[in-house]
């Protein structure tokens, strides 16, 4: 076997990560699930949601049956929501059309939703024994310098020479895969980190071309960076006793799916005159609350909320996409992260919570003129 995952290997076995909770099972229903919530996302922050899921959800005919809501809300602070969508429908996919089985190959694996090459090939690694190679984005750092590679990792022919060095490493015993991705994944996670990597901890000090020519803080090559654009968006915290107004995203975009407040638009001029119009009452007042930043993928949004309390139930009747949600509510909905953070800041500041909504727009008339 080559040098790089024999080192690979021995290493994992005494300074890897073991007893993680979906290791030691060969359920690919287990390990699928783990892959999804381990993409862009630390074990550590993993760990809690990967237990609640498998307590609600224990095999994947207990996912297809759930109404998807369940699953977004189950999910909600784990970031990355297409994730959970896609985890849904490859649920269903897999109890339609494979009989509730999942397909026994790294190639059939990856025509799941949300299932690329790579986390197909490490399910039926860990599943089967199936001798695939993965490449994620800790893998190409670990390869790009081990190997001196340079050029944009994500550009073809950069990714292309990456895939192929990826097969050639493979151990030849099967009873070895295992091992030798969860070394790949570890040594990336803990070991030649992107930044400060721990050299002197590295099992590849002798093999390192990147260490050899002083190369570690270059390799991978940067892709250029633009900052992110930025975006401001005024939210509204619309408290009637003890139920808040929120607003279900479409299912497409960012929080699709998911409960998030409403949004006071730039043609409304202020919080106030947006509140009076929405619910056709004469004297409301709004405060502002401290900002949040969140950062996404594409662009960093600046949320400025606004408190804004009626003093009796709105005569308007209300968007369909609207449902009030009471205090209590809030810690089993379906929300984003800085949603969750705003309206928990809010529930501490208000000091009774009950359980019941004490507005039901669907069901509120219109006042008599
Ligand atoms: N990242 C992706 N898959 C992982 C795994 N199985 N263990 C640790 N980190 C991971």
């Amino acid at each position: 076997m080559p040098v790089f995952s024999a080192r690979l290997i021995d290493w994992q076995r005494a300074h890897g990560r073991h007893g993680l909770p979906w290791q030691g099972s060969r359920d690919p229903y287990r390990i699928w699930l783990s892959e999804i919530m381990l993409q862009q996302t630390q074990v550590a922050a993993v760990i809690p949601y990967y237990t609640r899921f498998l307590a609600r959800f224990p095999n994947v005919a207990a996912l297809a049956a759930a109404p998807v809501e369940e699953v977004m809300a189950l999910w909600s602070g784990l970031g990355y929501y297409a994730r959970a969508r896609n985890l849904h429908r490859a649920a269903r996919e897999v109890v339609e059309k494979h009989d509730g089985r999942f397909p026994a190959t790294a190639a059939a694996l990856a025509e799941l939703p949300g299932v690329g090459r790579s986390t197909a090939a490490a399910i039926a690694a860990f599943a089967n024994g199936e001798r695939a190679a993965i490449l994620d984005g800790n893998v190409k750092r670990v390869l790009c310098r081990a190997f001196g590679i340079t050029g944009i990792p994500g550009e073809r022919a950069v990714e292309e020479r990456l895939w192929a060095l990826a097969e050639t490493l493979l151990p030849t015993r099967g009873e070895d895969i295992g091992i030798y991705i969860q070394a790949q994944m570890d040594l990336g996670a803990t070991v030649c980190t992107r930044a400060r990597p721990a050299c002197g901890r590295c099992p590849l000090t002798g093999e390192c071309v990147a260490l050899a020519s002083g190369r570690v803080a270059e390799l991978p090559t940067p892709r250029p960076r633009k900052t992110p654009p930025r975006r401001a968006a005024r939210m509204a915290v619309v408290i009637l006793g003890q139920s808040v107004l929120l607003e279900r995203r479409p299912p497409a975009g960012i929080w699709g799916g998911l409960l998030a407040l409403p949004e006071i638009l730039p043609a409304d001029a202020d919080a106030e005159t947006w509140a009076m119009r929405t619910f056709g009452l004469a004297q409301i007042r709004a405060r502002e609350l401290p900002p949040l930043v969140h950062a996404f993928t594409h662009f960093t949004l600046e949320i400025t909320p606004w408190r804004i309390e009626l003093p009796v139930p709105p005569r308007i009747v209300a968007e369909p996409a609207w449902q009030w949600l009471t205090l209590g509510q809030i810690s089993a909905a379906a929300l984003p992260a800085p949603v969750r953070e705003i309206l928990e800041g809010i529930a501490k500041s208000i000091a009774a919570v009950e359980s019941e909504p004490v507005c039901d727009f669907q069901a509120a008339k219109p006042r008599e003129p």
